[in-house]
């Protein structure tokens, strides 16, 4: 897409909407894979964000405040009349986001059914929800037709669980209206299998929505296939497994594994220039983390009280850095795991704790990129070990921010899509205590030339698959598609 002429749909803004103590509003960054990935590429080719502001304004044509002048981070490039904000009735909005988005999809694309609730109201706000988000993309639409881009073919792109049903919407009425558009869709999270799709009782239209795009795509190629096979089975269509193709409705989806990746350049820039935070002499073993029972935090904290059990040559010598952001606060399973957590650290603390040492240092709360760049930078080990996740970026800006040597060393589990790619990490089950245990104690005492030799591959490979790279690889996609009906014509 030409610069201008490209329109992001996601239920997030990079920003959300805070009053400060004057009571004018101002943005306040929000934290989450998605946005990280997504501000750069909005960013870079001037395009317009639809989403949501994070807060229910009373007035509806309070315009969006500027950026603070002092914001660094990318999202500071996005200046305020490329952002449409969309406005949700407060109650629809509780169903939809608290109720259908994450305490039915996200449990169930994670492939943890039983804590997924299954609700009728919560389903109709999200078609509600998914309507509006229809609508504002449309009226962003209509807007480009009459602007000086007008010749390019817009590319909407939307992204992620919270929208899987407007693709279709803005298809049909862009038809309608005669104005010719793209539409590509990103899936954040895993897509799971079948077995597990077909619990959702409303998983035929899920699919339909997704398959109003032209291109659809996943972070590895174990979700695309679960999807072609949901597709298959839930729908009947005729597939095409190696080329990963869907006929639907009389047109052709495709369908493709897509690894989102991380601004490397501007990581390792900020390692270079953050200032030293942690003054400590102990080794330290890093967790950053949205508090989200899919990453494993219950299992973290024990396998290294494990350690410390197993291996007591640690104590006093290496601590626990967890940070976990505040997530989702709003639905009972987000609350119950930050009651688990408390009492798991003090336990944990209480138990180990010396005069001049404690093992874990668990920050509840957000931190700031350039000390978070501090953070993966003086970590002797980057410990990522979900349950279950789509990517996980945390591994790739912890591997970007190892420019001392000896570098640290990164764990991940195999559950998460880094896993699969991110070979020369230590790769550790975090289903299983004790070798979770050991996998921690060979990372604190690898010699210091095989951290040198995984470290640089690691390196090597997120650097050359960025998120610039990611990015190409979409638009690559949508537009051989162009191509292809090009030369069908
Ligand atoms: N992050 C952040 N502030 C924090 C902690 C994390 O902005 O205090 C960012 C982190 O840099 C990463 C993202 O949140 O880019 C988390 O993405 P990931 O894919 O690891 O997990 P998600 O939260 O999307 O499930
Ligand atoms: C994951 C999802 C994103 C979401 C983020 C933060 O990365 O894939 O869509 O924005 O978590 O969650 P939140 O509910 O705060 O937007």
């Amino acid at each position: 897409a030409s610069s201008g002429s490209m329109i992001v749909v996601s239920n997030r803004l990079p920003f959300v909407l805070e009053k400060n103590k004057e009571g004018n509003l101002c943005r306040k960054a929000s934290a989450g894979g998605l946005v990280t990935a997504v501000a750069p590429v909005v960013v870079n080719c001037k395009g317009l964000w639809v989403g949501w502001p994070g807060i229910h304004l009373e007035d509806p044509n309070q315009p969006i405040p500027e950026s603070d002048p002092n914001d660094i981070t990318p999202t500071a490039g996005l200046k305020s009349d490329k952002v449409v904000s969309v406005r949700i009735d407060p109650q629809i909005f509780d169903s939809y986001y608290n109720g259908c988005c994450n305490a039915t999809f996200w449990p169930l694309f994670h492939s943890m059914p039983d804590r997924a609730t299954f609700n009728g109201e919560h389903w109709r706000a999200y078609i509600t929800a998914n309507k509006e988000f229809a609508n504002c993309t449309l009226t962003a639409l209509r807007k480009l037709k009459n602007t000086e881009n007008a010749g390019d073919v817009p590319l909407i792109w939307i992204h992620d669980y919270h929208l899987m049903l407007a693709a279709n919407w803005i298809r049909q009425a862009a038809e309608d209206e005669n104005i010719s558009c793209k539409l590509g869709f990103f899936l954040h999270i895993p897509f799971p299998p079948w077995d597990i799709f077909r619990l959702f009782p409303w998983s035929d239209e899920i699919l339909q929505g997704m398959l109003g795009c032209d291109m659809i795509g996943f972070h590895i190629t174990d979700y695309c296939l679960n999807f072609v096979d949901c597709c298959q089975r839930n729908l009947g269509c005729r597939v095409d497994r190696k080329n990963l193709l869907v006929e639907h409705g009389g047109r052709t989806v495709r369908v493709r594994p897509l690894p989102i990746g991380i601004p490397f350049e501007r990581f390792v820039e900020l390692a270079e220039k953050a200032p030293k935070v942690l003054s400590t002499t102990q080794k330290i073993i890093l967790g950053v983390d949205r508090l989200d029972y899919t990453k494993g935090l219950v299992n973290r904290l024990l396998a290294f009280e494990k350690l410390l059990e197993k291996h007591p040559e640690h104590k006093e010598n290496v601590s626990l850095l967890q940070i976990a952001v505040p997530s989702r606060t709003d639905v009972k399973e987000y609350q119950e795991l930050k009651e688990e957590m408390d009492q798991l650290v003090g336990r944990i603390n209480g138990r180990f704790t010396t005069p001049n040492w404690s093992p874990i240092r668990y920050i509840y709360g957000c931190v700031s990129q350039n000390d978070l760049a501090a953070f993966y930078r003086d970590s002797a080990v980057g410990l990522v070990t979900p349950l279950r996740d789509g990517m996980n970026l945390v591994a790739k800006e912890f591997v970007a921010c190892q420019i001392n040597t000896p570098p640290g060393v990164l764990i991940v589990s195999p559950f998460a899509g880094a896993g699969e790619t991110m070979h020369e990490a230590l790769i550790c089950n975090p289903y299983e205590i004790d070798g979770a245990a050991e996998a921690i104690h060979r990372a604190l005492t690898m010699p210091d030339d095989e951290r040198i030799l995984r470290m640089n591959y690691l390196r090597r490979r997120e650097k050359i698959n960025d998120v610039n790279y990611w990015t190409r690889s979409f638009l690559a996609a949508m537009g051989s598609l162009i191509t292809q009906e090009d030369h069908d014509e």
